[in-house]
């Protein structure tokens, strides 16, 4: 018998309910908690969910506080207000960092795996890590997950290929300072740089185009919610089965990183015990500079939070 998992959400707004969809649409959890400050919102999407039980695999779903969720598996952190259009996901902070605090401080002994989802997500991450005293490795922010994915997608269509067959990573910030790994990046063991008619016009285009991607749907509906609800779910599926990916993800990263103190995506293994190995890829010079430059842009926006 498969083994029993349980997950809980904390912040259901856009992002909230969009996990919990695809959460259960992916069958990772038999028990899904969902907690809000508003707490009539956690019951009405449960009633909303539990509705459709019938046509996604076996799980109950229902409202909770907190502190029912410490014998679940993995927590997810999507609580926080959302970017308005125009707005970047640093400027989100002095909201989002209390209400982040609140929650991490409420998750001191807590076994399970954290996914900080809310923005900024690499700041959040830093601070709830600290905040809550969890092991680096079981605090994990989606980070740079959905912009690699956007990547991949936009390689995939120009290519006319599945996005999983492009192999092509963002690592850094999770937000303006991204840097796209161009020169690390193959399609079936080929440079994609050496790939006919690839040229540096496309790549600055496609960089533009990953780095502004929420932007752009936020200024159409408002706010970005599935494909981060695909990524946390997918992520959570990849942890609790043990099945160490490597993946673009955000954590704090070790002192002997030479990064220095912050939170910040690079590729690292995911299992159960968390995102435990972090790997440098080969990047050249300019890549090298331009993630230090995002390290700065994380480690500013940790020393402008007042604790
Ligand atoms: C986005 C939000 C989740 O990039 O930051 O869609």
């Amino acid at each position: 018998m498969a083994s029993r998992k349980s997950i809980g959400i904390i912040g259901m707004g856009w992002v909230g309910s969009s996990v919990a969809i695809s959460i259960l649409h992916a069958g990772i959890a038999n028990e899904l908690l969902l907690h809000d400050i508003k707490t009539e919102i956690a019951e009405g999407e449960a009633m909303d969910l539990s509705h459709g039980s019938s046509f996604y695999p076996t799980a109950r779903v229902r409202a909770a506080s907190i502190d029912d969720m410490m014998n679940t598996d993995a927590i997810v952190i999507a609580a926080g207000r959302g970017g308005k259009p125009g707005e970047t996901r640093l400027q989100l902070l002095n909201e989002n960092v209390i209400i982040a605090r609140d929650i991490a401080l409420k998750l001191k002994n807590y076994q399970g795996i954290v996914v900080v989802v809310s923005n900024p997500v690499d700041v959040l991450t830093y601070f709830i890590q600290k905040f809550s005293g969890l092991p680096e490795a079981r605090v994990i922010g989606t980070g740079t997950m959905l912009d690699t994915a956007r990547l991949k997608e936009i390689l995939g269509k120009t290519l006319d290929l599945d996005p999983r067959s492009v192999h092509a990573q963002v690592v850094g910030e999770h937000g303006d300072s991204e840097v796209v790994l161009w020169s690390g990046a193959t399609v079936g063991g080929k440079e994609l740089r050496s790939w006919p008619g690839w040229s540096q016009k496309k790549e600055t285009l496609i960089t533009e185009q990953v780095r502004t991607a929420a932007q752009e749907i936020i200024k159409r509906k408002g706010a970005t919610n599935h494909a981060i609800g695909l990524v946390t779910a997918t992520l959570l599926k990849w942890i609790l089965r043990g099945e160490r990916r490597i993946i673009t993800l955000s954590r704090v990263q070790p002192d002997a990183s030479g990064l220095g103190n912050v939170a910040i995506s690079l590729p690292t293994i995911v299992g159960t015990d968390g995102a435990t190995e972090i790997l440098i890829p080969r990047m050249s010079d300019a890549e090298h500079e331009k993630l230090n430059a995002s390290v700065e842009v994380i480690r500013k926006a940790i020393a402008s939070v007042d604790q």
